[in-house]
């Protein structure tokens, strides 16, 4: 193609609608360009300038390490759709992700551009270290011990720790000190009925630091994460 015929392209492509190229292999640049925007609004904070999520100011947020939106090897295994529905229905659709879906804030259209975007920022970082999204999915729903180690990273490390040693980051600013939730002395103490009664007791209100949690939403997530809890010891206290 010469020179004169790709100019040519690229203004005729501003004429036509970006829905067009939504399905193309050729990224849209003007796509890409409103992905960027959307992009830097609502996603940044926690997936970094660069995708990676290191060094994004609120990566550390969600207590679960935030995806790297830049593996290639990763990314690749995902087609279009599949993203825009992981960034549409986050966690509801793919309980795995610790994400919520993004669907009341962005319509279709600015997520389709913001996935475009979001191809833009893959790079090759060599084979595939980690799990594929496929194994994720089928540990998640399989294994109790990993469901329960990311809904503890999610719900409870921020103050309790990613240890269970009560060092978390939210935990410097708090008035009590969280316990050692994961510690040999404690851990091995905890049972359904007693967590149960302390995370969803309204009755502790003006006493107590820890939010109090909707029963719908933590129960019938409690027992993974305490089963998770009392491999903490074993892991990290001598
Ligand atoms: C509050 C922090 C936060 C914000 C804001 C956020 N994300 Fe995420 N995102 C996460 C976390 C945490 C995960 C789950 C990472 C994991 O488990 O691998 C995730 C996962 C994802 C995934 C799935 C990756 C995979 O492994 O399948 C995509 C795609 C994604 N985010 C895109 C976006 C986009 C696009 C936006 C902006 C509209 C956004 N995220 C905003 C925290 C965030
Ligand atoms: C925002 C911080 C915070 C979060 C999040 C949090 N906790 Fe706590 N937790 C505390 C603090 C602070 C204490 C110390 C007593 C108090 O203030 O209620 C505590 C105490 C506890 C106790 C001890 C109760 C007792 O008998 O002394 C249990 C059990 C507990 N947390 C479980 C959990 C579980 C399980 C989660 C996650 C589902 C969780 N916490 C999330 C801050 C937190």
């Amino acid at each position: 193609m010469n020179r004169y015929s790709k100019v040519t392209l690229t203004i005729v492509s501003l004429f036509i609608s970006s829905s067009i190229y939504a399905h193309s292999s050729t990224p849209n640049p003007m796509l890409v360009e409103a992905g960027k925007r959307l992009f830097n609004s609502f996603c940044i904070y926690c997936h970094g300038i660069d995708g990676s999520g290191t060094n994004a100011p609120a990566a550390n947020l969600s207590g679960v390490p935030t995806g790297d939106l830049s593996n290639k090897a990763y990314m690749s295994l995902l087609t279009d759709k599949e993203i825009i529905n992981r960034v549409a229905y986050g966690e509801e659709k793919y309980p795995y992700l610790q994400m919520p879906g993004w669907r009341s804030n962005l319509n279709g259209e600015k997520i389709t551009a913001i996935v475009a975007y979001v191809r833009t920022l893959a790079v090759d970082q060599g084979p595939l270290q980690g799990p594929t999204p496929t194994e994720r999915l089928k540990r998640f729903q399989n294994d109790p011990l990993e469901r329960g180690r990311i809904h503890f990273l999610r719900y409870c490390s921020g103050c309790h720790g990613k240890k269970g040693d009560g060092k978390g980051w939210m935990a410097a600013k708090a008035l009590n000190k969280p316990i050692a939730i994961g510690s040999a002395k404690i851990a091995p103490t905890l049972t359904f009925d007693s967590v149960k009664a302390y995370v969803t007791n309204i009755n502790r209100w003006d006493k107590s630091y820890m939010p109090v949690f909707s029963e719908e939403e933590i129960l019938p997530k409690l027992a993974d994460i305490i089963a998770y809890i009392k491999t903490l010891p074993k892991q990290y206290s001598k």
